[in-house]
């Protein structure tokens, strides 16, 4: 394969085979590499401007009902304090955000069934009725009633991370969830009006480049509205605690391919990407990504909400991580 050739398609349709998918995925030359990040790049001013959109990312609950083998929130992990922000206190802060000039509130919990339907629809209904933002949510897999029901009161958005495309990939990662079931969550989003988010870690265990190739045609052939890549970082109370931590090589090919083979689609420079490199977010801002998600999430909760170590913004003050963030942009 030529590699002229393969970046003029990234750059022109973006129509990628399945053979160039993996060619761009195997680049191991920092020039070759710069190349496919320029591509990116270039796809994404072409088709999403110079902007970068900011979303206020608040996690409501770190409680969570189930077993996936990497995530330091996980059911069985005993080790963490667990925390449910209360409705009311859900639509103050949301209030305040949007006065803050936010123009998008990010609602993430573990899979937690204290929050029933009805519960989630009456939060989203004030936001709704008192503020001007966009509602995402990020709850899971829930029934498709209460999709529904979420829809109804005025949701406009939802993130699920396909986590893996690859069947037997999904399996290895999540013993007590079915791949079948997680496929249809996001289908039946798409269905009933959702902008939807799928995503996937990089460097997760037992993932190779011929699953991360999966990945990209799951990208190209779904669509999504969104998509959340980020490399995968080791939690000591899992049970991939000992696996090693995905490189931001790898998260940086990743991103741009994604913004190659979907044009438009909103890409965000990940946390977990700021996590492992001081200038994650930036140099992923540079490869495709267009998205930041400053944590607002107050602090005595935030704290709790490890999905893996040495998260990034962990104890700054939102007013800090607002500014930090301007400035980083
Ligand atoms: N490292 C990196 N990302 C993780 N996630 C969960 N656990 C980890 C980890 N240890 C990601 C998953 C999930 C999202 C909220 O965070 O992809 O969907
Ligand atoms: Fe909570 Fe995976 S551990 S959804």
């Amino acid at each position: 394969m030529n590699l002229d050739i393969l970046i003029q398609k990234c750059e022109s349709t973006g129509a990628l085979s399945r053979d160039e998918i993996l060619y761009a995925l195997n680049l191991d030359s920092k020039t070759d590499i710069a190349r496919l990040i320029g591509a990116a790049d270039a796809v994404r001013k072409a088709n999403c401007g110079d902007d970068v959109q900011i979303r206020a990312l608040v996690e409501i609950s770190n409680t969570c009902a189930r077993q996936c083998l990497y995530c330091g929130i996980r059911a069985p992990n005993t080790h963490i304090h667990r925390y449910r922000m209360p409705p009311d206190e859900i639509v103050e802060l949301a209030k305040e955000l949007d006065q803050k000039g936010l123009r998008t509130i990010v609602m993430q919990s573990g899979e937690d069934p204290y929050y029933t339907a009805e519960m989630v629809a009456d939060i989203i209904g004030k936001i709704k009725r008192d503020t001007q933002m966009a509602v995402t949510l990020c709850f899971g897999e829930r029934p498709e009633s209460d999709y529904r029901l979420w829809k109804q009161a005025g949701a406009d958005r939802y993130l699920l991370r396909h986590e893996a495309a690859n069947r037997e990939l999904y399996k290895a990662l999540h013993p007590d969830s079915d791949y079948g079931q997680r496929m249809h969550c996001l289908h039946i989003l798409r269905r009933l009006g959702y902008q939807v988010g799928a995503g996937c870690m990089i460097g997760a265990p037992g993932q190779g480049v011929e699953h991360l190739a999966d990945d990209i045609e799951y990208f190209r052939d779904f669509q999504p509205d969104m998509a959340g890549i980020g490399p995968y970082i080791p939690h000591p109370d899992t049970p991939f605690a000992d696996h090693p931590t995905g490189t931001v090589e790898m998260t940086l090919k990743m991103v741009a391919l994604t913004r190659i083979v979907t044009r438009n689609a909103l890409l965000p420079a990940t946390t977990a990407i700021g996590s492992i490199e001081e200038r994650g977010r930036e140099m992923a801002l540079e490869a495709g990504a267009d998205v930041v998600m400053p944590n607002y999430t107050p602090l005595k909760y935030r704290v709790h909400y490890e999905i893996y170590p040495n998260k990034r913004c962990i104890t700054e003050d939102p007013a800090h991580c607002d500014s930090c963030m301007r400035l980083r942009i």
